[in-house]
């Protein structure tokens, strides 16, 4: 459609656009073009236009969330290009499974600006608000082993990490394995899942959901969970946040492709790890451990010394880590 391609184009320009050129791109009249703006300013958009300069996007924190808005800062090769948005759904990660059933391709991303079933790690729900913040699963093909694919979850959340962190200048961390923390308190869930057998992986879907916009968090979460409104005062557009973390993620799953494990993003990954060098309780079910965090190796595994010195490696599939005095 001509005014989705025109939104594109006006939004990466980033200043005035002139008709003319519209019109030339696009191969269509000028009365064509003065429709298509006018059928997005409908859509909600704010347009300026500006005799002998052209058009101009001005930018709304506020945006809704739509297939056009998501599309529009999309600028990856494969990662998030086809995008399947619903207003509302049960959970982005069940959608998402069910079009890679469908043959749907590596890269496919679903988003949902509600769920009314969110699923959180260890059978646990996931909190879902209407038009705030950001719920959405990637589809991934990875040719490696299903031992090797564990460790997607940590590349998803060291990109959104550094997607946040253009926002929030200062205190963003990963609590390992893929919580991402603001000022000690979770901001984002990442939640992987895979349909393989013992030599192969079919796919695996990574859901994430991003505290964004809520200022009013639920009762069972507000201690140790925040948002990025809460954090930085002003509201943060959606749409752009959802094409950066797909941005930092292509080129991460890039650097963990080459030898499909995380040695080339694992310094990076320990830089932001909270855990780092802190006493961490194991809660491993054949047995509770204290210990201080040594970060992670290239397996995703958490490097956890004991009080003799011994080192024990902690896969992130069995046991769960937490600081001694609290969440962190
Ligand atoms: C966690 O428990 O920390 C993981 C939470 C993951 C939530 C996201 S929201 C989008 C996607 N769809 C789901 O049902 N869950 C994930």
């Amino acid at each position: 459609m001509k005014k989705d391609e025109i939104l594109k184009r006006l939004r990466q320009a980033g200043g005035y656009v002139s008709g003319q050129e519209l019109c030339k791109q696009y191969g269509v009249s000028r009365t064509a073009v003065w429709k298509a703006i006018k059928q997005l300013e409908k859509d909600g958009y704010t347009i300026e236009a500006i005799t002998n300069k052209g058009y101009r996007l001005i930018e709304r924190d506020e945006e809704t969330l739509s297939q056009v808005s998501i599309d529009s800062y999309m600028d990856t090769q494969w990662v998030g290009k086809n995008l399947v948005f619903r207003k509302e759904t049960g959970s982005t990660n069940m959608d998402a499974k069910v079009i890679a059933e469908e043959g749907a391709p590596a890269g496919t991303l679903v988003v949902a600006d509600m769920q009314t079933a969110g699923r959180g790690r260890r059978g646990r729900g996931w909190v879902s608000a209407a038009g705030l913040d950001i719920y959405m699963s990637l589809l991934l093909r990875p040719t490696c082993m299903p031992q090797q694919a564990s460790s997607l979850t940590l590349v998803m959340a060291l990109a959104v990490l550094e997607a946040v962190e253009e926002l929030v200048p200062s205190g963003v961390g990963i609590k390992w394995p893929n919580d991402i923390v603001v000022n000690g308190k979770k901001l984002c869930g990442i939640l992987t899942e895979m349909s393989a057998e013992l030599d192969g992986i079919h796919y695996v879907v990574t859901g994430v959901g991003i505290n964004t916009n809520r200022t009013e968090l639920d009762e069972e979460i507000r201690a140790h969970a925040t948002s990025l409104m809460i954090e930085t005062m002003h509201p943060v557009n959606r749409a752009k946040l959802i094409a950066r973390v797909m941005r930092y993620y292509e080129k991460d799953y890039a650097l963990f492709a080459h030898s499909w494990d995380l040695t080339e993003l694992l310094e990076r990954y320990n830089a932001f790890l909270v855990n780092m060098d802190k006493e961490v309780r194991v809660l491993d079910p054949k047995g509770e451990y204290e210990g201080i965090a040594r970060g992670i190796n290239e397996k995703g595994e958490l490097i956890v010394e004991r009080e003799s010195g011994e080192r024990e490696l902690v896969y992130a599939g069995e046991v769960s880590v937490r600081g001694i005095y609290g969440y962190i």
